[in-house]
């Protein structure tokens, strides 16, 4: 029988080869799948549902061993955490020639900010507020991806985030479900571009499906609960962008949803995701996400993998619930055939429509890699890019741009710290090739300038901290001096310096996953080093590293200048150089608040307004706010200065009542009325004063990034359909309700013009 399944096989592949052309327009994808799947035993099926990790890169308990072996017997239906082009080759080959039915495998990899030529953190990067860019980079990334033999990235994050406790801000766009739709999108495109089975573009896998960034206290993994109005207004948007914009794959979060964990949740991932959204890619759980129901105590590993299957899970990353308990599930009747079926069709689609069938070898030609990873275009992208990223928080006196001549201190443990350039997330970086600021600096000012440099302070006193805070490869070489001694160099060094620049703040592993932090300030031994350098009385300037919103009280009313760098990626020091010497003018606008203190979190600008709310002067006693904070943050959602000036001018409105039908034009004249060409980034946001459900205080509604020249003056208009002023009602329905509205637009969320119109 098996030898007769063989020969079948044999002639229907041998034709495929001969007849590729032929064949490709006659069969449908789905012709093909349903060929395919007639010579599959469950076995075989099950197989294709299994991804185990082949790499050393991991992020819980590696579950599978011996994978070759696992391959070639068709239990493997595709592997992540491996890189290049041999590599790959070598392990599609014992798939395509060693299986029996010779299945090629799918190769997937974190690829968040770029592969080996890394772009700015997630967070950072949406603070360009250019679409275009960041799409643009998730291209770049494919490209160079796809070169070293991946065709699958676990990527864009898009969980909204107002918990900067939860140290996975870093990896998403911030805290705003319009924004981060936009975000959702371009990167899918990025990844995707109009043609997946290209072999320079990738498939993209959307995740933590769903609410992952809502986690309680932000603690990571930690339980989810939320209204389905909340869900549906703020939290689900992005991920429904992303599939409106034909992502491929989708991967279920670690959390639970109403009591069911998300990977087990049928409701989330049929209900809304299939048939309410009509995704038609496939699911893949998180790390061990199927075998961590046994710890949610949702039952054992058979139950939980049948349960996951159920619900419209489709594959299982590194658990081997899926492989090793479906076929006894089906055995007894808890499962059919049928569902194994559904999820093993959707998994061979994805590997058709990126063309592995056809040659699945496509994404292995080692000239490509040679010529397109890490390459000189590819790289000076990342620098322009990581610029973009920045937000000058701080520059009283203009102390900024400095110059490239007298003699510049360079101090902080982030300042010599090539490793840490990359941030959280960056598994194909070539870290002995970023650009520390301290190279950067040396390389901007050649001969014109002397730059001194001194550590100044480790990371933190704690050294356990520091560990937890600097792994997988990501040093920062603990100084064994006491902390006295590392700011008397400091101090020593400035004597000379005409200006101070602090490089201070995180370390790269201090956000992303598993680094939650219940203090958000800089570490206190960075802070005395900060203070002891402001008592020199000369001017500081705090290049600031950071995966999250941090808590920035003391630094906004003491240190004079603040450069928001994030972790820019490879090209960072030569990106942090470009802007501290003014040949790039910042133009970077916060995606997410910052607040005063830890105890304001969740913080965020599109907050209700409550039945007592502050109007006027804190503080009021039986209104809503602190007894020691004021409720403002100390920079507001899309806040961000730049080295010049603008000015706005009062909003001019094309009508003041809107049909259901119509729309309404709002213009304002924006000036830049300082020295220096900039880019600046004009907000919309919108209020409903009155709904059938209550509605936020402010919703950003679009936005544009304008280039003025010095002393330009422009006129931006925003045009507002009904589409921007519909919610999610109390029966989920998306509707628009006749009534007054405010519109606002500015330079951020705090500092805006106000009009207002009625819709009929
Ligand atoms: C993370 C995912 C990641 C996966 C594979 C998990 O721990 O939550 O974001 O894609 O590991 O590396």
């Amino acid at each position: 029988m098996k030898r007769i399944t063989s020969i079948v096989l044999v002639v229907l592949l041998g034709l495929t080869a001969c007849q590729k052309n032929e064949q490709q327009s006659t069969n449908t994808i789905d012709q093909r799948i349903d060929s395919l799947m007639r010579l599959m035993t469950l076995e075989e099926k099950i197989g294709q549902l299994n991804l185990p990790s082949a790499g050393a890169f991991t992020t819980g308990a590696v579950e599978s061993s011996d994978i070759a072996k696992k391959i070639e017997q068709g239990s493997v239906g595709g592997l992540f955490n491996i890189k290049t082009v041999a590599n790959i080759r070598e392990m599609q080959k014992i798939a395509v020639e060693k299986s029996r039915l010779k299945i090629p495998l799918i190769f997937g990899m974190d690829v968040i900010h770029g592969y080996e030529s890394v772009f700015p953190i997630p967070l950072g990067l949406s603070c360009s507020w250019d679409m275009k860019l960041i799409e643009r980079s998730a291209r770049i990334a494919a490209q160079e991806a796809s070169a070293d033999g991946i065709n699958w990235t676990f990527s864009p994050m898009v969980d909204i985030s107002r918990d900067p406790r939860w140290g996975r801000v870093s990896e998403g766009s911030g805290e705003d479900p319009y924004l981060g739709s936009q975000i959702a999108r371009a990167m899918v495109k990025g990844f995707q571009g109009d043609n997946l089975s290209a072999n320079n573009t990738i498939m993209s896998c959307v995740k933590h499906y769903a609410l992952y960034g809502a986690s309680e206290a932000g603690r990571d993994y930690n339980t989810v609960d939320m209204s389905r109005h909340r869900m549906y207004n703020e939290y689900l948007p992005p991920y429904k962008a992303a599939v409106d914009a034909g992502v491929g794959s989708i991967m279920a979060s670690f959390n639970e949803i109403d009591g069911i964990p998300a990977t087990a949740n049928k409701w989330l991932l049929t209900d809304v995701l299939r048939k309410e959204w009509g995704f038609k890619g496939f699911v893949v759980s998180d790390y061990t996400g199927v075998s961590e129901m046994i710890n949610h105590g949702f039952g054992d590993l058979q139950h939980v993998s049948a349960k996951a299957v159920e619900a419209g899970l489709d594959m299982d990353m590194v658990s081997e619930g899926l492989l090793t308990t479906l076929g006894k599930s089906v055995q007894e009747g808890k499962l059919t055939e049928k569902q194994i079926d559904e999820a093993c069709r959707r998994i061979l689609r994805a590997k058709f429509v990126l063309g592995l069938f056809d040659d699945p070898y496509k994404y292995c030609d080692s000239n490509r890699a040679k010529n397109e990873v890490f390459n000189a275009s590819n790289r000076a992208e990342a620098r322009s890019t990581a610029a973009q990223s920045f937000v000058l928080l701080k520059n009283s006196g203009n102390i900024l741009p400095i110059k490239k001549s007298g003699t510049i201190a360079l101090v902080g443990p982030l300042a010599d710290a090539k490793e840490n350039m990359t941030g959280t997330w960056s598994v194909a970086a070539r870290f002995s090739e970023s650009i520390s600021v301290r190279e950067g600096l040396l390389k901007a000012v050649g001969a014109n300038a002397k730059i001194l440099y001194a550590k100044g302070s480790n990371l933190d006193e704690d050294q356990v901290l520091e560990a937890n805070a600097t792994l997988f490869g990501k040093s920062l070489h603990r100084d064994k001096r006491s902390a006295a001694e590392l700011r008397d160099e400091a101090l020593r060094i400035s004597k000379s310096a005409d200006v101070i620049v602090v490089a201070a703040g995180e370390a790269a592993e201090m956000s992303g996953e598993a680094a939650s932090r219940t203090n958000i300030e800089i570490p206190e031994t960075q802070k005395d080093l900060i203070k002891a350098l402001l008592k020199t009385g000369k001017p500081v300037v705090l290049v600031l590293f950071t995966g999250r919103p941090l808590a920035l009280k003391w630094e906004e009313e003491n240190v004079p200048s603040i450069l928001n760098v994030w972790f820019g990626g490879s090209e960072a020091g030569d990106a942090i150089a470009d802007v501290l010497f003014g040949d790039v003018n910042p133009s970077g606008k916060l995606t997410t608040t910052f607040p005063q203190s830890v105890g304001q979190v969740p913080i965020y600008y599109a907050h209700k307004n409550t039945g007592r709310p502050l109007n006027g002067k804190w503080f009021q006693k039986f209104q809503s706010n602190y007894l020691d904070v004021s409720n403002e943050p100390v920079y507001p959602f899309g806040y961000g200065l730049s080295y010049t000036t603008f000015t706005y001018g009062e909003l001019q409105l094309s009508k003041t009542e809107m049909a259901a039908n119509d729309s309404i034009l709002v213009s304002v004249d924006v000036t830049n009325s300082g020295s220096r060409d900039g880019a600046e980034v004009v907000q919309l946001y919108i209020r409903d004063l009155i709904g059938s459900v209550t509605r936020p205080v402010k919703e950003l509604k679009g936005f544009q990034k304008v280039m003025l020249k010095a002393g330009e003056k422009r006129t931006i208009t925003f045009t507002i359909t009904k589409e921007q002023l519909s919610f999610y009602n109390s029966d989920l329905k998306w509707v628009s309700e006749p009534g007054k509205f405010h519109v606002f637009v500015g330079t951020n969320s705090r500092d805006v013009k106000q009009g207002e119109f009625e819709l009929k």
